[in-house]
């Protein structure tokens, strides 16, 4: 593989990671992800970001600088715009192969090289606006935007070009092939890039929404022509169009998201599936898209993103030991981390011997701003009333939900 040029003497350095392991260790990854890093070649040569020693990512980089005629040892400055070890787990090997080259970070991550990597010699803190002039017309510029993913991050912007190194803002999961640009792809590619932009923002960045939008407003003045991201393609077509789908998916924190609605359900013996059936065909009785999703069979994952873009959520689940059935106990914890907010909300469920699902969904949704209409429960097997009476609920969330849009 050789190395992209993405604009004059920057070039895209690349390694797509399908080797089936769990991204963070949690997600999964089954269209794979890139590991971006990116060179700018003045009078000196700049390597912005780096990767980790993960299904031969560091030998694919060693490739693509063999294309440019580049060596590891021709680097003089090696800028970490985010310390995450996915673009930084490399750092000390290369440190050793070129000891004089010097780091750039921001204070916080000069703190996190020093306890991750032991790395405290050659290494520099930049601020927002400050700037490292390569000669050559090349001129690497610094903001910082915390918490975009962690509190260290900044992205780099190289003036002459209007490149913009966003590092994980404005990436998604998913390999990148022969088609690197926006332009490049089919619309099936295109497809399935923003669903695994959308499914990688909910899991690795949705926390950080009110952080997502501070760092838009602060790089809107720049000049920006291509957005390069250390995962997923590069924006140089239309680099608004993942700013607004980036700004849009962080406004969903406060609401209202789209006007569609997500079912997540977990089902023992069938009971609650009949239910599902009901309330599925109520939200489409008002023509309002569902996204329906069981657990454990599905991941998290999966889950998460069509939440995050729902306004309308349903919850079915049985009475489980007088709590909740686990497997949703889990959906609705990592809804609560992820800060899946300002919902409308239907539950339904059976209530066991006694109960107890109810009380554990109102404890553990407390904190999500979520806006409940009247649940349906039931003992046992749903009756016809009961499956009456969850149709016409679901047919008020939609309603409710279609109105939330206009
Ligand atoms: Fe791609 Fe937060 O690291």
């Amino acid at each position: 593989m050789k190395a992209v040029e993405v604009a004059d003497r920057v070039y895209r350095l690349s390694a797509n990671i399908e080797n089936g392991d769990l991204f963070e260790g949690i997600w999964p990854i089954p269209e794979g992800v890139s590991l971006n890093a990116y060179l700018v070649k003045g009078e000196k040569t700049a390597l912005i970001d780096l990767v980790r020693d993960w299904d031969n990512a560091p030998s694919k980089i060693r490739d693509q600088l063999d294309s440019i005629s580049v060596d590891f040892s021709d680097i003089d400055y090696l800028v970490l715009n985010h310390l995450e070890p996915d673009h930084t787990g490399w750092l000390a090997d290369l440190r050793q192969k070129n000891p004089e080259m010097e780091i750039i970070s921001t204070a916080k991550g000069v703190d996190l090289a020093k306890a991750f990597f032991d790395v405290e010699e050659k290494i520099r803190a930049v601020k927002t606006g400050e700037s490292l002039d390569l000669g050559g017309g090349k001129v690497l510029g610094f903001y910082e935007i915390p918490n975009v993913h962690w509190p260290e991050t900044m992205a780099t912007f190289e003036y002459s070009t209007g490149v913009l190194f966003s590092c994980d803002a404005f990436g998604a999961f998913g390999s990148v092939g022969e088609a690197v640009f926006d332009d490049q792809l089919s619309s099936e590619e295109y497809d399935l890039f923003e669903r695994e932009a959308l499914r990688y923002y909910s899991n690795i960045v949705s926390s950080f929404s009110v952080f997502v939008q501070r760092a838009i407003k602060k790089l809107e003045d720049l000049d920006i022509k291509i957005i390069a991201p250390s995962h997923g393609i590069i924006w140089r077509e239309r680099p608004t169009q993942i700013v607004e789908a980036y700004s849009r998916y962080a406004s969903y924190l406060k609401g209202p998201a789209e006007p569609e609605i997500t079912v997540v359900f977990g089902s023992m013996y069938g009971n609650t599936q009949k239910v599902v059936n009901r309330v599925v065909q109520g939200i489409r009785s008002q023509k309002v898209p569902v996204h329906v999703h069981q657990v454990p069979n599905e991941n998290v994952s999966y889950v998460l993103a069509s939440a995050w873009r729902s306004a309308g959520l349903v919850l079915g689940m049985p009475t489980y030991e007088y709590k909740m059935f686990p497997p949703m106990a889990q959906v609705i914890d990592m809804f609560e981390r992820k800060h899946v907010q300002n919902k409308k909300v239907f539950r339904f469920g059976s209530f066991g011997w006694s109960g107890g699902a109810q009380k554990e969904t109102d404890e553990m949704t407390a904190k999500l701003k979520w806006d409940f209409i009247d649940p349906v429960e039931w003992q046992g097997a749903p009756s016809d009333e009961d499956l009456g009476k969850a149709y016409e609920q679901a047919v008020q969330l939609a309603q409710d939900v279609k109105s939330l849009a206009e």
